[in-house]
Parts: structure tokens; sequence; C-alpha cells
């Protein structure tokens, strides 16, 4: 299954025409951006001056080692949570005005779902909370169960479905808002490699059919390479960003045998070296 990403016509054109590639609008931008968590005892640095632009289209990876701020910082971009300092812009905007104007999906690492909403039902409820009328609702619900590859789960109840098509759920919940960006916590690190496998290629063939804007995290380095187009890799904490990957010398059009290629193995080894680099700073 292939389908055209929206942004290689612009650029076959530009090229075409000997210019440079216009450079696509910045979705997220993050300058000096620290979080200081208040606990009880004392108080834990969970982002450290992190740096960060992402742009239209891109899919970006966030990986670095257990509680180095991860969520933490797709939870800033998502206004889950308010930065010690620093700043952190959606498309122009403060991140509280972007959720205002829903310009986000968020799938979270566990899917979430109602058990007693039906699987129709439970991608709907955010469509229900926004007022849409429920011919909408259920044509929205429907596109989008059919994008995840759900047609005929519609009536049927979460804890009827795999774990991994529990995740579809969630992710046609996230896209049935129509976000311009799509922020992921590791939707799919609770499955077998596999059904992840499956889900990758899945995703990466959504990302280009909708040229949506992610943000996903991830413990896996051959999930990062797998789809994104720029790997970001943190230290543990305080989070800063130690590396960021460009991962366009792979082809936009992402197959499961590119895992074997030279290509993907050099920006694996990158990811890798970075991580290692972070871990040496604790000893
Ligand atoms: N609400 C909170 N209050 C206090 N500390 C918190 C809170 N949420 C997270 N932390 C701490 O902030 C740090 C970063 O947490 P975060 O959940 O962002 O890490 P992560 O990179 O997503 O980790 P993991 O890979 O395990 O999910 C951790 O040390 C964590 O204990
Ligand atoms: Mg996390």
């Amino acid at each position: 299954m292939t389908f055209p990403h929206p942004l290689d016509a612009r650029e076959t054109t530009a090229s075409r025409q000997g210019s440079e590639p216009s450079v696509a609008p910045v979705v997220v931008e993050a300058r000096k951006l620290s979080l200081v968590y208040p606990t009880a005892d004392k108080p834990v640095m969970a982002l450290s001056e992190v740096d960060l632009t992402i742009a239209k289209g891109d899919f970006v990876s966030l990986i670095g080692p257990s509680g180095c701020g991860k969520t933490t910082l797709l939870r800033v971009i998502a206004d889950l949570e308010r930065p010690t300092s620093g700043h952190i812009a959606i498309e122009g905007m403060t991140p509280e005005q972007a959720r205002l104007k829903r310009l986000y999906g968020y799938v979270f690492q566990a899917p979430a779902l109602y058990p007693w909403r039906t699987v129709e039902r439970n991608v709907m409820l955010p469509l229900e909370i926004m007022g849409l009328p429920k011919a909408d609702r259920q044509q929205r619900a429907r596109e989008q169960l059919e994008r995840v590859g759900l047609v005929g789960f519609e009536r049927k109840f979460p804890w009827q479905l795999s774990g991994g098509m529990q995740q579809r759920v969630s992710i046609a919940r996230a896209l049935a808002l129509q976000p311009d960006l799509l922020l992921m916590d590791e939707p799919f690190g609770a499955l077998d490699e596999i059904t992840r496998d499956h889900l990758n290629l899945h995703l990466t063939q959504l990302w280009r059919a909708t040229g949506k804007t992610c943000v996903f995290v991830t413990h896996s380095i051959a999930e990062a390479v797998f789809l994104s187009t720029r790997i970001v890799v943190m230290s543990p904490r305080p989070g800063r960003i130690l590396d960021v990957i460009d991962c366009n010398s792979l082809p936009r059009e992402r197959t499961l045998d590119l895992r074997e290629s030279p290509e993907f193995a050099a920006i694996a080894h990158r990811v890798r070296e970075g991580l290692k680099e972070g871990h040496s700073y604790d000893d």
C-alpha cells in the first residue's frame, strides 16, 4: 500500500526548478525549556534547557532512558504540564491556546478506553464533548476506524479486542479530532514484536497518507529509526537533548525490509552511541 506524502510533491517541484525547497512551517518550538516538579522531599528536575523545533509533516521520535522526561516533554506540548522556565509555542500559540483549538490528539501509553462504551462510541467521545452533531460524529468515527483497519469492530467493546487493536482504537480516537499534531507516548510499548512491526508499518503509512506532524515516544531504537524523519536522543534525568538525528537518508516510504539496509544500521548505531554517551554522564 503506498500513499503520496503532501510534502513530496512540493520538494520535487522545487528541485525541478533548481530552487531550494521552501521551509515547512514550524509546529512546535521549544527554547530553553525546563521543568522542575515540586515534590514532598526535594524538587525533581525533569527537563533542562530543551531546544527543539518540529516542522509540519515531521515525524519526530523522542528516545532516552526511563525517567529522562520524554512524557514530561509531551505533556508540556499538550498543556498538561507548565514549564518552570523557557518558551514553548505550538503553531505560534501558547500550549493552552493550542489545546483549546484542539490542535493535537494524544495517544497514551495505555489505550485508556472506556470498557462500557463500544469501539465506535469510544472514538466518538471527544467529538461528543466538542458538541459535534451525531451524524458527523458517526461519520468521523467510521472514517478513522477504517483508517486503522477496524471496520467490522465498531460494535465490539474494548475488552473484546486484542491489545494492538485497542491501541488502534485510541489512535483512531486521536485522529477523529482531525488534529494537526499527533502526540504518542509509547503506544506500542506493551505489544509483542510481530504486532509492533505490523502497527509500525500501519502507522508510517497513516503518517504519509495524512501528512500529520507526529511526536512519538519510544524506548525502541529500531522503532524510532523505522518511523522517524528525525530522532531526538535525550540524556538521563534531567532530560537534555544529546543529539538530533536526521533520518532523511532513508526513503520516505518505509518497508520492514529497510531494517536490513546499511543506512538503517548507520542511524541505529548513532542513536545507540548517543544513548551510551548519555549514560556515561552518570558514572
Ligand atoms: N507528577 C510528577 N511529580 C513529580 N515527579 C514527577 C512527576 N512526573 C514525572 N516525575 C519525575 O520526572 C522525571 C521524568 O519523568 P517522565 O515521566 O517524563 O519520564 P519518561 O522519560 O517518560 O520515563 P519512562 O520512559 O519511564 O516513561 C522522573 O524522574 C519522574 O519521576
Ligand atoms: Mg514516559
